[in-house]
């Protein structure tokens, strides 16, 4: 146990930028010589066929994990990114929900899959769905850090204290460890009016957990996984790349010093 380093990306809403973000972030600290894990816990499985893995290939899953039938070292497969290593996400993780509501443990799963996973990879990363079901608790029950991607727009404090709550509950719950590592804000529009007031309105509730560098809004990063591509790789001198650089690095300062 001790500094481990498990951060899952989470938040409720859809579409706030948790697969790109957990995808980009993860693929800029394996590009730093680290070795790490992500976690494809999203049925939807964007993040697993945004790192070019195609999804009929896949034998073994996140589903598997959560049933009890496998483990971190029998589902985690290799990426095009080096030192990046992948447990997919399958359809049936649709199902996994409900297949576990009279499971015994069932808040985790996850955590129990993961045991000694940490001894191998040096950071693992989790992409949570856009819920705060059963598969959103387990990720959260195994995670040590939460980030959470935002949006800048009029109803992001909503989610947000709404999420924070949950986090709250977890903690009380199922795992003590959590705590929140950071809010990142995506798809900033730096000229938009309402964008600079949500974000001034994001600061004043999280003070020092906001990154320091939002990630702008760029049509290159959104093309960047139908080439199964990370940013870094599919438009290294961009903007989107500068930006999930920064921010891969000030979370690693982050992770090092134990979550300050
Ligand atoms: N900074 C950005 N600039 C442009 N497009 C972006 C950016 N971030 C994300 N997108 C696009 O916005 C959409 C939603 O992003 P993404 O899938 O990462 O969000 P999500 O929170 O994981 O969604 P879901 O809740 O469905 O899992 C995608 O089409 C993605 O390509
Ligand atoms: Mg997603």
């Amino acid at each position: 146990m001790g500094n481990y380093k498990i951060i899952c990306f989470a938040n409720q809403k859809g579409g706030v930028g948790k697969t790109t973000s957990a995808l980009n972030i993860a693929a800029c600290i394996a590009r730093s010589g680290k070795r790490v894990l992500f976690i494809d816990s999203d049925p939807q499985g964007n993040a697993t066929s945004g790192l070019g893995i195609v999804k009929r290939t896949i034998t073994h899953s996140v589903y598997d994990l959560l049933i009890g039938r496998a483990n971190w070292e029998t589902t985690a497969i290799n990426t095009n990114v080096r030192g990046l290593s992948l447990i997919p996400s399958s359809i049936n993780l649709v199902g996994a929900e409900l297949e576990l509501v009279d499971e015994a443990d069932r808040e985790y799963r996850l955590r129990n899959a993961l045991r000694g996973a940490e001894a191998r990879f040096d950071y693992i990363i989790i992409d949570c769905p856009p819920s705060l079901g059963l598969i959103t608790i387990n990720s959260l029950t195994a995670a040590k850090y939460v980030v959470i991607p935002v949006l800048c727009e009029y109803y992001s404090l909503e989610g947000l204290s709404q999420l924070t709550t949950t986090i709250k509950h977890i903690k009380r719950l199922y795992n003590p460890n959590i705590e929140l590592l950071g809010v990142l804000v995506n798809m900033f529009d730096g000229r938009l009016n309402l964008s600079i007031a949500v974000l001034e309105e994001i600061k004043r509730h999280f003070a020092g957990k906001l990154f320091r560098t939002p990630i702008p809004r760029s049509v290159k990063i959104s093309e960047a996984p139908s080439h199964g591509m990370p940013i870094t790789d599919y438009d290294r001198n961009g903007k989107g790349a500068a930006a999930y650089s920064a921010v891969a690095l000030e979370l690693m300062k982050r992770c090092e010093s134990g979550g300050n």
